[in-house]
């Protein structure tokens, strides 16, 4: 990897401030976000790297609203809990049909197969994927263990596409979006730190006090792979959208 933009020492290596914007509401998130990926998608971008959880909503709200053409666009998804057909209304194919794809269509979409039979098999399968479509935006959000995807504290840098075993707490973190905790899967495909690390620009989103730690750790604390986020300390174009709440510990 290229850290050569990098301009201040610190810990593990060379690392850059982080672009911070604190907004005051999810509304505001979901603009300035947009704002930015209107950008680089005006500027040429032609795969965008997309996430799920409850982050993202106001952007896709905004791509949803907006005159953007996806069509001749490519997107890869971040990660897909295994065992969860896409018709599963808690799997993230649905999540991302019923948010965005439904409304504005790519060309190719691409999600991992929760449902694969070899999984080892589908980790390399959507490595390649990446591969072959370089992402252009990357959208993230965080766990509040700071995790990016499913890459949970502990994951190494260099990782790639691979089955995670899904820790208590963001078992517990999704299990709001279950009838109850026991359906939760216990693991998922997700994308390394390395494959996101790729993308030339990362937007991170964050709503919320819950958030508030792992903001702080990722922007102020040490590279650790404690933090998986921190990592984003040393990608050369990150911008944090935040709001107040998520925002509130930082310095
Ligand atoms: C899950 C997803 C992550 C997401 C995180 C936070 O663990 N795999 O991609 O960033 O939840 O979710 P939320 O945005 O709902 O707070």
């Amino acid at each position: 990897m290229d850290y050569t933009n990098m301009s201040k020492q610190k810990n593990q290596g060379v690392v850059i401030k982080m672009k911070v914007i604190v907004v005051k509401n999810a509304s505001e998130l979901g603009k300035q976000a947009f704002d930015l990926l209107a950008k680089a998608v005006d500027e040429g971008a032609k795969t965008l790297g997309l996430a799920t959880g409850s982050s993202p909503v106001e952007l896709y709200q905004e791509m949803v609203a907006s005159q953007l053409d996806f069509s001749q666009m490519t997107s890869v998804n971040l990660d897909e809990y295994v065992g969860l057909s896409p018709e599963n209304p808690q799997s993230y194919h649905y999540f991302m049909n019923q948010h965005l794809f439904q409304y504005k269509p790519f060309k190719r979409s691409y999600l991992p197969d929760g449902q694969a039979k070899d999984i080892q098999a589908e980790c390399g399968r959507y490595n390649q994927i990446l591969a072959d479509n370089p992402v252009d935006l990357q959208v993230l959000g965080i766990g509040q263990n700071g995790h990016i995807a499913f890459n949970e504290p502990g994951t190494p840098f260099d990782s790639v596409t691979h089955e995670v075993a899904l820790t208590e707490s963001t078992i517990k973190a999704n299990a709001r979006f279950f009838d109850s905790i026991d359906e939760v899967p216990k693991s998922a495909i997700c994308m390394g730190i390395a494959n996101i690390m790729a993308a030339k620009e990362i937007i991170l989103l964050a709503k919320g006090e819950s958030k508030a730690k792992a903001i702080k750790a990722m922007v102020e604390g040490p590279v650790t792979t404690d933090v998986p986020a921190s990592v984003l300390q040393k990608h050369p174009n990150v911008t944090v959208i935040a709001d107040q709440a998520a925002a509130s510990l930082l310095k």
